[in-house]
């Protein structure tokens, strides 16, 4: 490892110096005495393959990485990754990046517990230089290298790294992120693209809510009818055909599962980003869709609740995880959910819970979680080998104690760390994460860290170093269904939360000197969210465009047409002028990309299976100029240049059966093929510019 010494010679001309990055760096000096790494199509990514490990492998993040210099340098070529740390360089020395892994560094986490995700990075002219005990912590530590590209490359500095020396480590085991995939459908494409994101942030964790239900009262409790059978409520692990669980799976729900194949490739796409997926089957509460398969289970008055003492109750559970645990490869740990149960069941709900402990912990050798719920027994306690998910305080779950009396703690406190799709029911959680919370909301007003529960009694908090305290996992749930939002309308609202997320959760608050200001972090955000590379949730157009233009075809289109380009991320605006040449109903798709479709009929936008309306049928025979704009808030169509009137397309959300929402859509650009699904008609002057005016 090179020195850490600073050398103060100022330079004659002007050098790049290492920016903040997010999550902030433990220990960053920058060496001043060259003009910087360069980055040029012959640096060779070379890595120590002399230790083997288990997979993903130093080779394979080495691979990975490869692939992400590429995009995030601008870099035309970059040769494969060697294997040989001898190979001859040939006479010209180019410059090199290794990865190698030493088992003599050590490195802990804030609670003292030993950690593999540490790492060295010394950045000099010729070399740079990345080691770790673990490939894991390699792993991260490509991470901050691609962070500095792509800030250099933002200072003008596309082919020069800035010189340093990097020693940095996460101060907690768990860094997660929740996705409800049980009340809105995400395909495993989508889920695989927030990994990737996620990873670019150093996050380690996502936990995929895998079944629930909508809550609407009069559905579940409505007198005499048994509405019940017809709430949303899916189970999204597809049962192999044959299986005696099948059922958990009804045919009108297959088209919202994923295959074993799918399931299996997003989370060894995950794993091969350092993201480990922990699933979760909710029991005994939130079952609906478990109910709705076996009747029998179900608690008498309560349809989303099991009857634990019912004899086949929890073999029925057993089978279920039998079934899906062999899935679960890339963790360890899986949750159970078991939230929300009735608190006058405690015992049934304490037993089922160490119950389910022994019973994975026998099949599987994985341990489990549950989240936080009041269940006041006399007589029995929650084992210890479960580790509790925080998340409110009901009744006497209070976090502080259960540290004390020796649980493992995830910090999931819906005050700092919830959000629920579009709307929330009186404004109870934002869009994106409160920033002004996250950065200064806590006692103190440090701001938010995984040791902070309570925004206003510090007696509640504990302290960073606390031995049982896990991590944290901010969650996103959906209880507005699948039609309150598109895929990417949940990016929107994890993009930005999740960065800042990861700076808390790596370095916390007020405990390392290099902390992220909010100012800090405000002017690098932007830049990395861009350059995040692996997946391209922004919809940013492939191959990149010269100027605002995707494309532009003055005259009539012959249709079927196809672009090539896929879809379009907001803000956008699309023009074209259209003659449909049929009778209504209109049949019909004028424009269908990856994330979306507008149809003819109503000029009606489908994304998740879902149609949106703005009930405008157009003219047989005439021509009628379409203008849609969209940003990341809103979509909305003007008609015939009629700037006043904006038709905006909408979504009604029914909130807990109370009342209605109305909230606004932000689709993407369907940009892939024009005129297709047996339109008939004529389609003109069509364009797609990118931008807000
Ligand atoms: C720059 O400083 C580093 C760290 O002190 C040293 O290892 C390296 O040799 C120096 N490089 C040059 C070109 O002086
Ligand atoms: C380039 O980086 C330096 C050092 O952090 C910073 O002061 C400067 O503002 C940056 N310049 C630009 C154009 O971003
Ligand atoms: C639960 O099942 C048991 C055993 O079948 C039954 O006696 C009891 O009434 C059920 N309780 C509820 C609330 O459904
Ligand atoms: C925890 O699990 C281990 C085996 O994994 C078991 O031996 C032990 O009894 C369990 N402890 C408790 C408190 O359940
Ligand atoms: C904090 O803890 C006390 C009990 O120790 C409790 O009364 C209070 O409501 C808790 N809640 C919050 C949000 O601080
Ligand atoms: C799945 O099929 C159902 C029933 O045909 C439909 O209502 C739903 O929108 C489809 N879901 C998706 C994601 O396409
Ligand atoms: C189009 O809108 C009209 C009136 O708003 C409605 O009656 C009709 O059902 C809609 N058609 C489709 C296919 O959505
Ligand atoms: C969306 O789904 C809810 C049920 O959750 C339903 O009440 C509402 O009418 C739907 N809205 C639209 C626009 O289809
Ligand atoms: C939709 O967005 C527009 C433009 O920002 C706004 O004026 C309107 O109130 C929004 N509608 C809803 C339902 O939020
Ligand atoms: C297409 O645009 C041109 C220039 O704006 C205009 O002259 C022409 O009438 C338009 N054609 C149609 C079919 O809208």
């Amino acid at each position: 490892m090179a020195s850490m010494t600073v050398l103060f010679i100022l330079p004659v001309m002007t050098l790049a110096i290492s920016r903040p990055q997010i999550p902030s760096i433990f220990s960053m000096s920058s060496l001043l005495n060259g003009t910087g790494f360069r980055l040029s199509p012959d640096v060779q990514i070379i890595v120590d393959s002399s230790v083997k490990n288990e997979s993903p492998t130093t080779l394979d993040f080495a691979r990975t990485f490869r692939g992400d210099l590429l995009s995030v340098a601008s870099l035309p070529y970059l040769p494969e990754v060697s294997q040989n740390i001898d190979s001859p360089r040939g006479t010209e020395p180019r410059p090199i990046i290794s990865l190698s892994i030493d088992t003599s560094l050590k490195y802990t986490y804030f609670n003292g517990k030993p950690s593999d995700e540490g790492y060295e990075l010394v950045i000099s002219e010729n070399e740079i230089s990345l080691t770790s005990s673990a490939p894991i912590g390699l792993w991260w530590g490509t991470r901050t290298i691609l962070q500095q590209v792509a800030l250099s490359a933002s200072n003008g500095s596309v082919h020069f790294l800035p010189l340093a020396s990097i020693s940095d480590s996460p101060g907690w085991e768990i860094r997660g992120f929740m996705l409800d995939a049980g009340r809105h459908w995400f395909d495993t494409k989508f889920l695989a693209d927030l990994c990737t994101y996620a990873s670019f942030f150093k996050l380690n964790e996502f936990h995929i809510h895998a079944s629930d239900n909508l809550w609407n009262p009069s559905f579940l409790y409505g007198e005499g009818n048994e509405g019940w059978k017809n709430l949303y409520a899916a189970f999204r692990f597809q049962p192999p055909l044959g299986s005696p669980l099948e059922g958990l799976v009804p045919p009108i729900r297959k088209n919202e599962s994923w295959t074993k194949e799918e399931f299996l490739n997003m989370q060894e796409s995950c794993a091969h980003h350092g993201v480990i997926v922990v699933p979760e089957i909710d029991t005994p509460g939130h079952s609906l869709v478990i109910n709705q398969w076996k009747p029998e289970l179900m608690e008498m008055g309560q349809p989303d609740h099991l009857n634990l003492s019912y004899p086949d109750t929890i073999p029925t559970i057993k089978s279920i995880w039998d079934e899906f645990l062999p899935w679960f490869s890339s963790t360890d740990e899986v949750s159970i959910g078991a939230d929300e149960y009735d608190s006058s069941l405690a015992n049934d709900y304490i037993s089922f819970v160490n119950e389910m402990s022994d019973y994975i912990s026998f099949k599987s050798g994985k341990s489990i979680r549950v989240w936080g719920t009041y269940e006041p027994s006399e007589t029995l306690s929650i084992s210890k080998n479960v580790t509790i998910q925080h998340w409110d305080f009901p009744g006497d779950t209070i976090p502080i104690q259960l540290l004390q009396s020796g649980y493992d703690i995830i910090n999931s406190e819906q005050y700092f760390l919830y959000l629920d799709e579009k709307t929330s029911e009186d404004g109870q959680f934002p869009q994106e994460l409160n920033e002004d919370l996250i950065w200064s909301g806590a006692p103190a007003g440090k701001g938010w860290a995984p040791n902070i529960f309570s925004p206003t009694d510090p007696t509640n908090n504990t302290n960073y170093d606390d031995l049982h305290l896990r991590g944290s996992v901010m969650a996103l749930w959906c209880d507005w269904g699948n039609n309150a939002t598109t895929q990417l309308e949940i990016y929107y609202q994890l993009e930005k939360s999740l960065a800042l997320f990861s700076e808390k959760v790596w370095s916390g608050s007020g405990v390392r000197e290099n902390e992220l200001t909010k100012e800090e972090f405000d002017a690098v955000y932007p830049i990395l969210n861009a350059a995040a590379p692996g997946q391209n949730l922004n919809r940013v157009p492939v191959p990149p465009i010269r100027g605002n233009v995707v494309f532009e075809y003055a005259k009539e289109v012959r249709t079927p047409f196809e672009t090539s380009f896929d879809s379009i991320g907001p803000p956008y605006i699309l023009t074209f002028s259209v003659k449909p040449s049929t009778k209504y109903p209109y049949t019909g798709t004028l424009f269908s990309g990856t994330d979306s479709k507008l149809h003819v009929s109503n000029l009606t936008f489908e994304a998740t299976g879902q149609l949106y309306s703005i009930g405008i049928n157009l003219p047989i025979g005439e021509l009628t100029t379409v203008t849609i704009r969209a940003t990341k808030e809103y979509t909305y169509a003007v008609i015939n240049g009629v700037e006043e009137n904006r038709y905006f397309w909408t979504t009604t959300m029914n909130i807990w059966g109370d009342y209605m929402a109305v909230g606004n859509m932000s689709f993407a650009a369907p940009s892939k093929e024009i005129g297709t699904d047996g339109f008939e008609g004529s389609i003109h002057n069509i364009s797609l510019v990118i931008g807000s005016e």
